[in-house]
């Protein structure tokens, strides 16, 4: 049976773990991790977002989607939220199950291609769960470049697994803050906020 015509059910935490297994054992440095992040982790990134309520809030690399329903949770309205994932299979299944939600089947690296022109410009939040760390310098700069073209000036959160920061926000032009860390996700995660910096 082809991948796309598995049965899921949304909240279902084992349909969404062999999901992401099968799609780490495909492309391990895409998914960057062999789980999903933990209701621990993204309850605490949900609680991290703000955007009025003509904004959209952007997540990026949406996987199964495990944070896109935190969202919901925290009181995101299904229309204010767009959610961008590269993979096929991963996008129909956000499709089925997050009913109202934005799901776009395309790159992070190429936002002002793939978000509708109603989008741009009135994002008031961006959440990237992409292994960015796992990227050289030039491809870092690229995503940045992706971001600030749909969402002028605004930075966003990063969720990573890394001790320190996982992007070089000097040489990258931004400021960075720690705002969380949490032992309850496999591994350990911290979440990052980074600002385009000042002058
Ligand atoms: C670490 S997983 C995070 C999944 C989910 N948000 C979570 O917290 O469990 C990274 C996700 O980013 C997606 N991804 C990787 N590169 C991408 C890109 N360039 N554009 C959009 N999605 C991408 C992967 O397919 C994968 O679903």
């Amino acid at each position: 049976m082809p991948d796309t015509l598995l049965p899921t059910t949304p909240r279902r935490p084992s349909a969404n773990a062999a999901l992401f297994l099968r799609r780490w054992l495909a492309n391990p440095l895409q998914m960057g991790s062999v789980v999903p992040s933990s209701p621990t982790l993204c309850r605490r990134i949900a609680a991290l977002v703000q955007a009025g309520p003509e904004e959209y809030v952007l997540e990026l690399g949406a996987g199964t989607g495990v944070l896109s329903r935190a969202l919901l949770d925290r009181g995101v309205p299904p229309e204010r939220l767009v959610v961008v994932e590269i993979v096929p299979d991963m996008a129909a299944h956000l499709r089925r199950t997050l009913p109202g939600v934005h799901v776009i089947q395309g790159d992070a690296f190429a936002l002002a291609e793939c978000l509708p022109p109603a989008i741009q410009g009135r994002i008031g939040a961006v959440i990237c769960g992409i292994p960015l760390v796992l990227l050289p310098l030039e491809r870092q700069r690229a995503f940045l470049g992706s971001v600030g073209r749909v969402a002028p000036g605004l930075g966003f959160l990063l969720y990573s697994y890394c001790i320190t920061s996982p992007l070089p926000w000097r040489r990258l032009g931004l400021s960075a803050r720690r705002e969380a860390w949490t032992p309850r996700n496999f591994p350990p995660a911290s979440i990052w906020r980074y600002r385009p910096a000042e002058g």
